[in-house]
């Protein structure tokens, strides 16, 4: 008998179907199940309805034999089901251990904390992790991986048998989500099921016993993960239409022959970020950048836009930029995309049109370009991006993690520029979206473009680019064809061991 079962569970926001007869079990104690779906399929909400936060319009929830309504996240919590929230959850000026315990100390007057025991209980629970932190620190002096280990942590501190992390690695590097999955395994030989959603299939293959794929609000696939491959879980995800398509004309690969270099970098260095940086990138060539976090990658791309002091010499497409000024980047041709999409990369309030010309327009109307142009070229765009939206008009706001990517890049392709540096271009988006966004990179590539590719996810660089060049610790350490690498021997030079 499974420990844990949803059925027929159904929920509406206004208009909008977001679950419409869901079925999922847990099969046993201290099993590790992934959720699976496109962005908008239902996952948090069926995460949130399972958590107690959103009480479902319909359907049964069974726990050990016995059905249970969930009246808040509290009741939940009191049933051992724990959720991690997507935004963090912590009192930032309290310290790893007050945190850890605020869930049962709440329940406590202030006054009456006994602030030993309260250490000591931080302490096992940290253990229980395999995590090395001290529980005196203030938790805004953490990265926030390690606060995500912290609201672990603090489930754990309240007996939780069922964890539920709503897409715990979309933020974390390869190594963070290393020790993410080490505390989840510890956590399975203690008991403790996990519940987690995710975009990463190698991820999901490796650490999950079971796998749920939901497509629009219901349930398409669940069972053992054994029972799925790669092309059984995507089709589920997303359908058969959608599969056909992706398999269209195969990407081309390398540099084109003969090719100039857009990209030239001899020795730049910034401020403890980075030292020594030489390299190149053709037109018509992806290169990709891996490392861990803080080996610098992100702090190269801001310096080659011109957005980050550096000392050495920089040339984009034959043009030197020699001060950190984003300007002088653009008029050399390049276009950069900020790992945040949300706070950097699209205006959310304005609308898909107004994002989409951002760059361009201002080159088009000192071209004296008609406003219906403009708007012909956003929708030809849109189109190309092959955008998801109602309506062009639309806030970027509205639309799905990996539509507003599209139109992040998208704004950029527009605008004609042939050297491209991007920062995280898939994360926190779905698979089906990733391939579309794959797509295009290569597209671009295939027209003359130079992309230099900054990404945590080893598996992408893999699959999109040409060459990889790892970075350790500010210093480019090695430069390896993707044809020739593997998962693990990038790992291995990102770590340092060469
Ligand atoms: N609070 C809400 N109000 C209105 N619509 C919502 C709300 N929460 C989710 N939705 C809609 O429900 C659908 C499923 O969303 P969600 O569960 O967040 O999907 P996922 O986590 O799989 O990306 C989407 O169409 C989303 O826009
Ligand atoms: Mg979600």
């Amino acid at each position: 008998m499974s420990h844990l079962s949803l059925s027929g569970i159904t929920k509406s926001f206004g208009g909008v179907h977001a679950l419409r007869g869901v079925e999922f079990q847990l099969s046993e104690r201290g099993s590790v199940h992934g959720l699976i779906g496109a962005n908008g399929s239902g996952k948090s909400t069926l995460l949130g309805v399972l958590s107690g936060q959103l009480s479902p319009d319909a359907g049964t929830i069974t726990l050990h034999g016995e059905r249970v309504e969930f009246r808040d996240p509290a009741h939940a919590l009191s049933h051992g089901i724990a959720m991690v929230s997507q935004e963090s959850a912590l009192a930032p000026h309290l310290s790893v251990a007050e945190n850890i315990l605020l869930g049962r100390r709440l329940s406590r007057s202030w006054w009456g904390i006994d602030w030993t025991s309260t250490h000591r209980r931080a302490t096992e629970v940290l253990a229980r992790l395999d995590l090395d932190l001290d529980p005196a620190i203030a938790v805004s002096r953490l990265r926030p991986d390690q606060r995500q280990m912290v609201e672990i942590a603090r489930a754990l501190s309240i007996e939780t048998s069922v964890l539920i992390l709503d897409e715990p690695t979309s933020s974390l590097s390869d190594d963070q989500v290393r020790s993410l999955f080490a505390a989840v395994r510890l956590l399975k030989g203690q008991g403790v099921s996990t519940v987690f959603v995710s975009h990463r299939l190698p991820e999901l293959f490796e650490l999950s016993d079971e796998i749920t794929v939901l497509r629009d609000g219901l349930t398409v696939a669940t069972g053992p993960t054994g029972a799925f491959d790669q092309t059984t879980l995507v089709d589920a995800m997303v359908g058969q239409a959608a599969t056909r398509r992706r398999s269209g004309p195969p990407g081309r690969r390398g540099p084109t022959p003969g090719a100039a270099p857009l990209i030239e970098v001899q020795k730049a260095s910034s401020d403890r970020a980075f030292t020594d940086v030489s390299l190149t990138v053709q037109a018509g060539e992806i290169v990709g950048l891996a490392g861990l976090t803080g080996a610098g990658r992100g702090e190269l791309l801001e310096s080659l836009f011109g957005a980050r002091p550096f000392t050495g010499q920089v040339s984009l497409n034959g043009t030197s930029v020699t001060r950190a000024r984003p300007e002088e980047a653009i008029a050399a041709g390049a276009a950069y995309l900020p790992p945040d999409r949300k706070t950097d990369g699209v205006v959310l309030q304005r609308s898909i049109v107004d994002n989409l010309l951002m760059v361009s327009t201002r080159d088009r109307r000192r071209l004296g370009a008609p406003r219906t142009a403009d708007t012909a070229l956003a929708a030809t765009l849109a189109k190309r991006m092959s955008i998801k939206a109602p309506d062009l008009r639309s806030p970027v706001g509205s639309l799905s993690g990996g539509n507003q990517q599209k139109v992040a890049i998208g704004k950029w392709l527009g605008a004609g520029k042939t050297v491209l540096l991007l920062d995280e271009p898939t994360r926190g988006v779905d698979i089906a979206a990733k391939q579309e966004i794959h797509a295009l990179l290569r597209d671009a590539a295939a027209q003359g473009t130079a992309l230099l590719v900054s990404s945590s996810e080893t598996d992408e660089l893999l699959e999109l680019c040409d060459r990889i060049l790892v970075m350790h610790a500010g210093v480019i350490v090695a430069d390896v064809a993707a044809a020739e690498a593997t998962e693990p021997s990038i790992t291995r030079l990102a770590g340092g061991h060469l």
